[in-house]
């Protein structure tokens, strides 16, 4: 397909590309941006790796033309950790708390598991178990299991409201 100017906002800012608009989003980020968090697995909406947020909503990158993501708002992994209450924090909670309860294995999975949970607990902050288990569904997981991948993203839910009643909680 001709190429086409495609402006939108990554990771909070305005960028403008001269592409196809037919191109994958994930190979965008990937091959235009050198936004490598977010990985390639399947390349059909199968597995879940490449999640990132168009306009606060999870979705499979692989899947989305770039000419789709005209005028709206991307987000990576690499965007993520700007998007804590904590300002001074490195990472993001949800990235601690997968290191703490050991959620992390190869870590192939993890960016789009971070993703898919970030956009829960932005519209769900305080989610059940099953919740969590739900929103994580289209992510697979080949070596850590679920359960410490469950309990970081709950876990992450209670430090990201305290971080909001009390700022200076780290
Ligand atoms: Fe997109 Fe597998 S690479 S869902
Ligand atoms: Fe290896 Fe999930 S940590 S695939």
């Amino acid at each position: 397909m001709k190429e086409q100017v495609i402006n939108f906002q990554l990771n909070d800012e305005p960028v403008n590309v001269y592409s196809d608009p037919s191109l994958s989003l994930l190979k965008l980020l990937r091959n235009r941006f050198n936004l490598l968090g977010t990985k390639e697995g399947c390349g059909r909406g199968d597995c879940g790796v490449c999640t990132v947020l168009l306009d606060g909503r999870a979705v499979n990158s692989c899947l989305i033309p770039a000419g789709k993501v005209q005028g709206r708002n991307v987000c990576t992994i690499e965007g993520i950790s700007s998007k804590s209450t904590a300002k001074a924090a490195r990472f993001h909670p949800i990235q601690q708390a997968f290191v703490e309860k050991g959620a992390v294995q190869c870590g192939f999975c993890t960016p789009g598991m971070i993703m898919s949970a970030f956009a829960l607990l932005q519209e769900n902050p305080s989610p059940s178990k099953e919740e969590v288990r739900e929103a994580i569904s289209g992510n697979l997981c080949r070596c850590s299991g679920y359960k410490q991948i469950e309990e970081a993203v709950l876990e992450a839910a209670k430090v990201m409201i305290c971080q909001k009643e009390h700022p200076g909680f780290k």
